[in-house]
């Protein structure tokens, strides 16, 4: 038997063994019967103790490998990902009048998102099943670090993305080699003809809240976090949602912690979603299980989603926690980018600023006290949707002759 001990319907909470069941529960079908990755947490934790991470030399999502659900250790490609930097920024902190706010630079990871934690599980799971083809569909990242790790393992892949993704986006689709399907229509409907796709098809899905271990991938985030500050929980994690991923990927990551007996208690966690785009919001504020399904529109493309994947999980992370999901205007989010970008030096995109914009509301409605201990997710790189902030350069910027007269001239103007 391998590490994994079963997989349990967030539904219905039938248990099937890995080996019987690849993706989601037969019985509650694709958008229900998303599945928990289940651990033999007793021998685990003999294993895997903050003396062991302590003496981990592998600075990478791997260093928590008896906790990730990967067989075969020859399968992980050595494209680096995780263990990104938790820092403070004073100025930042000064300016929000918070006394300790964490920012989890995710930008850093090989393709600049945090969706190359659940690529780089995603390949080795695939090559454990002797896969020649993955598939994913996906608002952008999802398939870029897919098409990343396709590549660095030599295997093909085929990534459907809306064709209004940012062209930054495409351009790295393209440069990795990915046979990229540009679906004239949303990302919902991108995901259902990936969906179609690989099922005619037979190839790997690497399809969100469907492919049960990504979210083990994403999980590593909370791993990371809990150990770099030194196994104390923050008291608020905020997280940006689209299809709800990632925040069940943060909670599993802190269960699983908890389970371990590594941390004591979870973080609150609370959603932030684009107003355009908030059914999760919705059904959380109306007590609902399960999302009415909109036609989303905001400028953050990442997280433009009208019919979250991982709706299930994703409700249960935030009323598990004591949590909350909130909404933000586009305008709010552009807010964000600007005072990321201007008090850390980091240029995040549109999603990648949400859960900042997210916090930056929470404070302003008063519901965050200034000595708690927040985390807050950088998701991606601004530098994948450099039209977001519609900038006009030459307005922006000063233009000048080559001489350090017309310097002058500009700088005294
Ligand atoms: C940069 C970024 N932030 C946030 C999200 C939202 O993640 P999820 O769809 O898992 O909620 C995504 C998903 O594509 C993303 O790429
Ligand atoms: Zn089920």
């Amino acid at each position: 038997m391998g590490k994994v001990k079963l997989l349990r319907c967030v539904s219905c909470g039938r248990e099937y063994l890995p080996e019987d069941v690849h993706y989601t529960c037969p019985h509650c079908g694709d958008l229900l019967g998303t599945l928990d990755v289940i651990y033999d947490y007793e021998s685990i934790c003999q294993e895997l103790t903050r003396e062991s991470l302590s003496s981990t030399e592998d600075f990478s999502i791997w260093r928590y490998l008896p906790i990730l659900p990967v067989e075969r250790e020859d399968y992980i490609q050595p494209l680096h990902t995780g263990w990104t930097p938790l820092s403070r920024f004073a100025r930042l902190e000064t300016e929000l009048k918070l006394k300790r706010l964490w920012v989890k630079d995710d930008t850093r990871n090989p393709t600049a998102s945090l969706k190359d934690r659940a690529s780089s599980v995603a390949i080795a799971k695939a090559l454990e099943q002797g896969a020649e083809v993955v598939t994913a569909a996906s608002s952008g990242n999802a398939g870029c670090s897919m098409a990343a790790f396709a590549a660095c393992a030599g295997i093909r892949s085929y990534i459907f993305v809306p064709a209004t993704a940012p062209r930054a986006k495409l351009a790295q689709l393209i440069v990795f080699g990915a046979n990229v399907l540009l679906v004239k229509g949303t990302y919902d409907q991108a995901f259902e003809l990936c969906l179609k796709a690989s099922k005619r098809w037979g190839w790997y899905s690497r399809n969100t809240a469907y492919n049960p271990y990504l979210g083990e991938g994403k999980k590593t985030v909370a791993l990371e976090i809990a150990e770099q500050l030194g196994w104390k929980v923050p008291d608020k994690v905020f997280v940006p949602v689209g299809d709800g991923c990632i925040i069940s990927g943060v909670w599993k990551g802190f269960f699983d912690l908890q389970k371990l007996g590594l941390i004591e208690g979870l973080p609150s966690l609370i959603g932030v979603q684009a107003e355009g785009s908030a059914p999760l919001v919705h059904a959380f504020e109306e007590g609902k299980t399960l999302v009415e399904p909109i036609i989303p529109h905001t400028m953050a493309d990442s997280i433009s989603v009208g019919n979250p994947r991982d709706q299930l999980k994703a409700l249960r992370a935030v009323r598990d926690t004591g949590g909350r999901f909130i909404s933000v205007s586009d305008d709010q989010i552009r807010t964000a980018m600007k005072l990321l970008a201007k008090s850390t030096g980091i240029f995040a995109e549109p999603a990648g600023a949400t859960a900042l914009a997210g916090l930056a509301r929470a404070i302003g409605e008063g519901w965050v006290d200034p000595a708690e201990e927040i985390v807050i997710l950088v998701t991606g790189s601004g530098l994948k949707d450099i039209e977001a902030l519609n900038y006009k350069i030459e307005e922006e910027a000063i233009l000048v002759e080559p001489c350090i007269e017309a310097v002058e001239r500009a700088l005294t103007r």
